[in-house]
This record gives C-alpha cells, structure tokens and sequence, in this order.
C-alpha cells in the first residue's frame, strides 16, 4: 500500500486493491485493472503482491532512470513496479539476511518470462559490480536467449512460450554483488519434438538453426535450407511466425552460448541437427508385419552425427528387447511401433541434451553458498479443450503454489499481528489442501496410484487406470469421472476423462497417454515418485525463502496492445486466486504504518501533534486519532504500528489532510515572506553593529598608542636612573622582554658563551643563570668526575709528569669511536684505544682496552684477543715520564695468560685510574724511575728504559730492551 496511492485514489483507480472500499466485489477489482490498464499502469497491490498486466507494447517505464527511482525507496512511497518488488526482495535479503524468492505465475502469455528478465535486469544494473562479477552478470542475462532458444516455442497463446519450468536463484556476495546463479529446470515439454498443434511450432531452435545456419555448417549436418523439409517442423503448419526473426535470434543465440563458456557448440548442434534426421526416418512394412527402414540417407546423417554404427542404429530403430527364459532376444517391430520407437528416441535424446545444457549453464555461473533470491517461473494453469498428462502435472504444480501462497501470507499477516500485540481474528478461506491431498497423498493420492499402475505386472491400460481411480478416490468431493457424474455433467465429458476440481475451477483430463508419459518419467528417476518429489523439492526451496509473487495477467488472446477482455481477465484473477488473496490481506486491517511515518504524515491534523509531538510515539498517535474522531473498532494500536481497519477511516483523514494542506500552504507562503523580512532586518542590524564596533575598537587602539608612546619615552629616558614612576614601566619592560628572549635561547653547555646581552639593569641576571646553567649541567656527572678526579690524584699527582694535563680533561666513558663502542656486548665500563707492544719483537699493534665489570680484555676491533681477569691482575707499571706506557702485570700462575702486557695511551692518566677503580688497584701502581720490567711468558724479563728527549720515541734497542724517549710535555 502506497502513500502515494492515496491522493491518486481519484485519478487512476486504486495502487493497492486493499484500499478498495468494497474489497470481495470482483466488479470491483476488474473496473480498477480496467481503469488503470487504459492509462498503461500495468501494475497494481495487494498488499505487497504486485499484479501484472500484460501490455503487449514497449512502455516506457524500464530505463535506468526508473530502476535509480526504486532503489533503496520504501515500497509504498513510489508507484507499483516490477522494479520495487525486486528492490524490496534485494533490500530484505541485504538487511534481513534471509534468502528471498520471487513467484511469478500466470497462464500462458501473461508475462512471467518477461517479468523474470525485468527483475534480472534490474539486478545486473543496479547491484555493485567487479570486474568478475561482470562476467556472471552477463552469463546470467546471457542464459535467457539460449534456455529460450531450446526450451520456448511458439504456441497459439504465446509467440514466446516457455515450454519449461524454471526455478534461477542468483547469488550474491557480502557486498551485494552479483556472484552467480543456478538453474533448475522443470517438465520439459518433450512431446513438443515431435508433434505440434496446428499454429504451433517446435522449440525455436531447429528453425533458427535451418535459418541462420552457416552454408558450410548445413552442409556438415546435412541440413537442407527449408524448414518444410523436415517431418518434425511441419506438424503445425506454421513455419514462419511474424514476430519472430529466426535469422536473427541464432545470431544472439550464438553469441550468448559463446559468453556462457560454450567454446565449442559442434556437438551440442550435431544432436539437433539429428533429431531432425531422426524424424525424416520412414518406415515401410514387410509381408509379416516387420517395419523396414526406407531412408538409407538419413540413417548415414544420423550415424555421422550421433557417433554410432549405421547397422546398430537401423537395428535398434526396427526391433525391440525382450527377455525370454533369461536370454535376450531382438524382436522385430511393426511399423507404427516402430515410428512410436523413433519418436521416443528424438524425445529422450533432446530432453537429456537440454538437461545437459542448463548444467553446462550452471557450470559457468560458479553457484556459491551466498545469500541468493530465486527466481520461479513456471508456467499457471493450462485449461484446454482436451487436457492431458502435461496439464495434470502443471495445474498440480499451481495447486501446489497456491497453497503455499495462501499459507504463507496468512502466516505473515498472523505473525504481524502477534508482533504487534494484536489480537488475531480467524480468517475464513479456501484451504486448497485437500486437492493437494487428492492428488498427492501415499498409497491414495492420484499420483500414487498411477506409479502402481505403471509398475504393476499385467496389462494395465490408461482405462484400467482411470477404473482404478474410480474405485479408490471416486467418492472424493473434488474427483468426477464419466461413470460417477450425473445426467447432466455426463454429456460434457468424455469416458476417458476424470475431473478434477480445482480451487481454481473444474478441468477434465483425458487419460489417454497417461501411462506411457508418467512411465517416461518414473524411468528417469529410477522409479521414485518423480513428480511428487520433484515438485516436493520445489516447495522445500520455497519455503525456505521469503517469498515476493508476482501475478501476470494477460488481457486478451489476440496478443493486440489496449484490449482489456473482461471475460479472460474474470478467468484468470479467479485461477490465480487474486480475490482469495485480497480477502486474506483484508480481513483484518486494511491499512498499517508505522507510528513515525504515521504521525509524520498527519500530525498537522491536530494542533497537540503540531509541529512537534514530543511524547512517545503511540501517545502522539493516540492523540491524533482521537483528535480525529476514530471510533475504537475501527483501528487499533500496535507495539510499533497503527493498524486502521477500513480503507474510509483511512481517506476520511487523507481528505482532512488535504485541505489541512491547503491552508498551510496559504500560511506557509505568510510565513515564509515573514521570515524573509525578519532575516533582512537581522542582517542589516547586524551590519550597522559591526560598524559602529569598528568604530569603537578604533579609537581603543589609538587612545592606547598615545598613552604608550609619552610613557615609553619618558622610561627610555630615564632608563639609567634608579627605579621611578618615569622609568618604571620602561624599566619592566625592559626586563619582561629579555627573560621571554631568554628563556627561549638558554645556553645548552656549560661551554657556550653565547648568551643574549642583556640590557644593563639586568646585567646580574647573566651570571645568575649561568651559574645555574652550569650546575644543571655539571650536577649529575659532577660526583662521579670528582671521585675520578680524587683517585687521579691521589695516585699521580706530582708522581708523573703528564698528570696536570690531565686535570682539566673531563674523564669520559669511552675514547672509541660510536661505531666501535656499540659492538661491544655488554657494553664496558670504560673504552679506550692502546697500542700494544708484543713482548719480542715490541711490535706495536693498535688495540682497544676494554674495562669489563670482572675483567679488563684486550680486542681488535670487536674480536678478543685478551682477557686479564682483575683478580690475577698483580700490579701497574708507569714511567714518571710523560709517556703514556704501562705495563699490566699478570700473575703467571694461570697459564691461559701469556705474561705481562706492554701498552701504551694517549690517554694513560685517565685509564690507568678507569683500571685502578674497575679492579679496585689503586695501591697496585708503581711509577717506575728509567726502567720497567716485566715478565715474557715462560718466566722470561723484559726492560723498558725511559728517558727524556725532545720527541716521543718507541722503539727496540740494541740491548734488546724497549727503549721510549718520553717529550717533556
Ligand atoms: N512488460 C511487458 N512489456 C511489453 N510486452 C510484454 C510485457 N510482458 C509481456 N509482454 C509481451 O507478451 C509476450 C509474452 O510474455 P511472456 O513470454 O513473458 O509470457 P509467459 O507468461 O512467460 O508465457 P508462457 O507461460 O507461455 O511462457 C512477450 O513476448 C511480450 O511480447
Ligand atoms: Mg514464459
């Protein structure tokens, strides 16, 4: 039910035949079809079923602007279209997470198959895409030309019938993308291959084959350019149909097998092309009786394209098996055996090529387990003249639909009500159950007792059957035969008839072929129930979805654009059971709507709701229907929804609400000029204000500059005077501004001098912050340094002659260089490169001493060359000189050391006191006068001799002993 239907109630009938005011009146709803069908609005309500007019034109109303119009818009605020019902399907399976079906019925003509490739167009345009998802799109829109091609014909009904039912769910990803489909095809009407009514034609691809085929490709299937030619396209008498371009239609038709992934249609066309031969197989008829093959040429053709020998095909197209005493015998055929046997043949070879080829389709559509909404498009009840076995199983199948229908929608509208704490009031309908019982029920049901007919040892006939019936059902309300029937309803039907009656309307079927069909499909499914499990599956998948439907209705036979037949159209809204479905949609509430959108909509009707209701939600509506007088049996109130119960409460309070309209629209426009003016006065206020505020910030600012400037003057001045009223200010100044320049570039080190001159009545400030530069600084090391320092002296102080230098130098941690410091795991106590003296040759080698936490260790670069644990450490030598030597004195008796080490440092004050302190030896070091020694592994001595020159000297002496000339300095 729509908003918008509402104000156009007037104008084109109703949008939603719930708002019918007499609702069981099937005048009624055929004068609103009528009423809107004349202006082209094809699509109507109930509810949210969507009925669908045929219009036999193109109409405008399938552009891309259309389906942007119904994207993500609430149902009932656009008018009725395919387009919504898909969106809405689209939106309930994104939001809800449910998978969705749409169920589009009707009789031949109707519109089902267009309809299923509106919503399917829909989808591939309007849904997200990826490059992937382009290729499914188009193989989904590209399965329709081909299954159309195999599985549609030309009927006296419909220049396009589906001559099959198709079950497409379509598949989408988190994002709502398209991802694939999957098809299942039901009751292919086989018996089509090889017989058509006259003005009918067979399945549309034999005469697009013979039409547009390429010469070579005829040639290679030994087709011959004239569809008049062959026995199975002639039956009809209707090769060429106006509305049809076969030419043309096989171009689409390859194209589309091509993006479906069919690379090589050879085969798939070999079969098509045989069935034609097969049914160019004459037979003529021997002296006994047995059927001869007269068509040598068409057996050769067959041979070629089936792949099998020439000689077996003859044979098995001629004769029968049968099984006698165990053995296997061939027995010969007569001839109309014969024709029947070839028939049988072309029916079962193109009924397994087209089941083949919707699984190939299906292949292509990659079906994942994604959410999906179906697709069901199956053909609605077929009444005709004389009705067989074909429309048995298809009114079955519509029963069987309607009776979900029927259950479901009560079932949501009972669930509604118990959402929304409503009482439920029974609903009086037709419960078509027990015609589905009739027909369906174990050991009983119609079905059941064709399957033992079949299978039962015997002669069992098609009148044995219809006997059988008699007997077990014939007391049934809803079965008649001839034999049950009383005087009158004997003359109108056959004695090879039974009736069934429907909850549509009553059809005869002849039972005439029933056997032979139903066993055609119980062989294919290994004699399990084929249609009842068949159609069983159907309903499961059905059930399991939320269900949108679809009802076609065609307005006339003559296929022509603008003729409403009323008498057609009576028919069908009966069969599809469109009054039914009205009444249950009716039978309580005509209309509901959520409390927002409700009060939204009317809450100018009442000046509490008006503009704003600020309560709860159900208060305002409560308000507001009272206000308007609602008596209480004609709405009642939900937990989230208002439910009015007559379409006239509900246009009772659109009429108030458009006169309600009217006059605020006349207030709106007062008010509207009122709040123009209001803003320009506000506007021109507020310019004036910023004027005169400019104005006064003006002046300020120049009151302020004098006063500044004679104050300011009047300090610089007076600037080297002690503190008075004339320079105070200046003087404050002053001193703000420097210590704002200052705190902002304080010195880092102790070291930089370059401090901002300060202004001299703040010239103390200096050395106040650079003494506290420096004590921050110094601080946190200054223990520590001391201590070194302490130790430093107390070992060398006037013992060795390069101590002062050493004062003033800052001990560090380390004298390597970064990159060599950081190598080294863990990192030592103190670093620092030495050059160190081998104990024969005294060959100087750089190294790095290292001051581990237990052990001073000797690397080269990185890689240890010495350890000298602090305990076996005995003692240090030094000169007095101002040489950096020292020797490490090792204690022999560890035999990994290899006597003592001879060093030497630029750095020697510092190190020796890093050693002194790391292995608590201050007491072990000597300070030598002219000479050293030393221990050389394996209890030898070495000497170093020192003396004083003019240059620092290193080098071995001819006494063999180590002789340094140490520089004064
Ligand atoms: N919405 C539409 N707009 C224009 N023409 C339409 C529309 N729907 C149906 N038609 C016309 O009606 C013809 C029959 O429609 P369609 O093939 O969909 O019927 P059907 O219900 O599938 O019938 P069948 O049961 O025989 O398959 C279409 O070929 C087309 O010419
Ligand atoms: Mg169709």
């Amino acid at each position: 039910m729509m908003e918008s239907a509402l104000t156009a109630r007037d104008r084109v009938g109703m949008q939603d035949f719930v708002l019918l005011e007499n609702h069981t009146s099937e005048v009624a709803f055929i004068e609103n079809l009528r009423k809107r069908f004349k202006e082209n609005l094809i699509y109507t309500y109930i509810g949210s079923v969507l009925v669908s007019m045929n219009p036999y034109k193109d109409l405008e109303i399938y552009t891309k602007q259309h389906m942007d119009r119904y994207r993500g818009v609430n149902f009932y605020e656009v008018s009725p279209h395919i387009y919504a019902v898909a969106d809405n399907a689209y939106r309930s399976m994104r939001t809800e997470r449910r998978d969705q079906c749409i169920l589009i019925s009707g009789e031949s003509g109707a519109g089902k198959t267009e309809a299923s490739k509106k919503v399917l167009q829909y989808y591939a345009i309007t849904c997200p895409a990826s490059e992937h998802v382009q290729t499914v799109k188009d193989r989904l829109l590209q399965s329709n030309p081909v299954l159309e091609a195999f599985g549609n014909a030309k009927t006296l009904r419909n220049d396009n019938s589906s001559r099959f039912g198709k079950y497409m769910d379509i598949q989408f990803d988190f994002k709502g993308a398209p991802v694939g489909g999957h098809i299942i095809n039901y009751l292919l009407e086989k018996s089509r291959v090889v017989h058509q009514s006259h003005g009918e034609r067979n399945f549309h691809i034999f005469y697009q084959l013979i039409e547009g085929g390429e010469d070579d490709l005829l040639r290679r299937l030994g087709l011959e350019k004239n569809a008049q030619q062959y026995q199975y396209l002639v039956k009809g008498n209707c090769p060429k149909v106006s509305s049809i371009n076969d030419r043309n239609d096989w171009k689409i038709v390859r194209k589309a097998l091509s993006v479906i992934g069919f690379t090589d249609d050879e085969e798939l066309l070999n079969i098509i092309a045989s069935v034609l031969h097969l049914g160019n197989v004459q037979y003529g008829g021997e002296d006994s009786g047995s059927a001869y093959i007269t068509t040598e040429t068409q057996i050769k053709y067959l041979a070629r394209l089936l792949g099998v020998d020439g000689t077996v095909l003859k044979e098995a197209l001629t004769h029968k098996k049968i099984i006698a005493k165990g053995e296997e015998l061939m027995s010969p055929l007569n001839q109309e055996q014969a024709a029947s046997a070839r028939d049988a043949l072309s029916k079962a070879i193109y009924g397994r090529t087209f089941t083949w080829l919707v699984n190939k389709i299906n292949g292509s559509l990659a079906f994942k387990n994604a959410s999906v909404i179906g697709l069901l498009d199956i053909y609605g009840f077929e009444v005709f003249q004389n009705n067989s076995f074909e429309q048995f199983c298809i009114n079955y199948c519509n029963e069987k639909l309607q009776q979900l229908f029927i259950e479901l929608t009560l079932k949501s509208e009972q669930e509604e009500y118990e959402a929304e704490g409503i009482t439920w009031e029974p609903v009086q309908y037709f419960n078509n159950k027990i015609i589905c019982d009739l027909v369906e029920e174990k050991f009983k049901g119609i079905i059941s007792i064709l399957d033992e007919e079949c299978l039962r040892p015997g002669d069992a006939s098609d009148i044995t059957f219809l006997e059988k019936l008699e007997n077990t059902v014939g007391g049934h309300a809803h079965f008649l035969t001839h034999k049950l029937a009383d005087g009158k309803t004997r003359k109108i039907m056959g004695r090879e008839e039974f009736r069934l009656i429907h909850y549509a309307g009553e059809v005869n079927y002849n039972v005439n072929g029933f056997l032979d069909k139903n066993n055609d499909l119980l062989f294919r499914n290994l004699k399990s129930i084929y249609l009842s499990i068949c159609l069983a599956k159907l309903m499961e998948i059905l059930m399991s979805k939320e269900p949108s439907y679809v009802r076609c209705i065609k307005p006339n036979d003559a296929k022509q654009a603008g003729r409403f037949d009323e008498v057609l159209i009576r028919h069908q809204v009966k069969y599809l059971g469109l009054m039914e479905n009205l009444r249950v949609r009716r039978a309580g509430f005509a209309y509901r709507r959520r409390y927002e959108t409700f009060l939204q909509r009317y809450k100018s009707l009442c000046p509490d709701t008006w503009p704003n209701w600020d309560g709860r939600l159900v208060d305002g509506v409560s308000t507001l229907v009272k206000h308007l007088g609602y008596k209480p049996e004609e709405y009642k109130l939900g937990r989230t929804k208002i439910f009015i119960r007559f379409p006239k409460t509900l246009f009772a309070t659109e009429d108030a609400l458009e006169v309600r309209k009217h006059s605020l629209g006349m207030s709106y426009s007062q008010k509207t000029k009122y709040r123009k003016m209001r803003q320009s006065a506000i506007k021109i206020q507020a310019w004036w204000r910023g004027i005169l505020a400019c104005r006064e910030a003006k002046r300020r600012r120049e009151a302020a500059n004098t006063i500044r400037r004679s104050v300011f003057i009047k300090g610089f001045i007076y600037r080297h005077q002690p503190r008075c009223p004339e320079n105070e200010y200046f003087l404050d100044y002053v001193r703000y501004s420097f210590l704002m320049k200052l705190h902002r570039s304080l010195p880092k080190t102790v070291l930089d001098k370059s401090w901002p001159t300060p202004p001299p009545a703040l010239v103390v400030v200096r050395y106040i912050c650079h003494e506290s530069v420096i004590k921050t600084i110094i601080d946190s090391s200054r223990c520590e340094m001391r201590d070194y320092k302490m130790v430093a002296s107390e070992i060398f102080k006037d013992k060795k002659d390069n101590y002062p230098q050493s004062v003033p130098k800052l001990f560090v941690g380390s004298r390597l260089s970064d990159d060599c410091a950081n190598i080294i795991h863990p990192s030592p106590q103190y670093a620092v490169p030495v050059t160190k003296y081998d104990r024969k040759g005294y060959k100087a080698r750089n190294r790095q001493l290292l001051l581990m936490a237990n052990s001073a260790i000797i690397v080269e670069e990185a890689k240890l060359k010495q350890r000298i644990d602090y305990s076996s450490l005995k003692g240090i030598s030094v000169s007095s000189l101002s040489d950096g030597m020292f020797v490490l004195h090792v204690a022999c008796e560890d035999n990994k050391q290899k006597g003592d080490v001879v060093l030497q440092s630029e750095h020697v004050i510092e190190a020796l006191t890093k050693v002194a302190i790391c292995a608590e030896k201050m007491n072990s070091i000597n300070i030598n006068q002219g000479s050293i020694k030393f221990n050389v592994a394996q209890g030898k001595e070495g000497i170093i001799d020192f003396t004083s020159g003019s240059e620092l000297l290193i080098a071995k002496a001819k006494n063999g002993h180590l002789s340094v000339v140490s520089t004064a300095d």
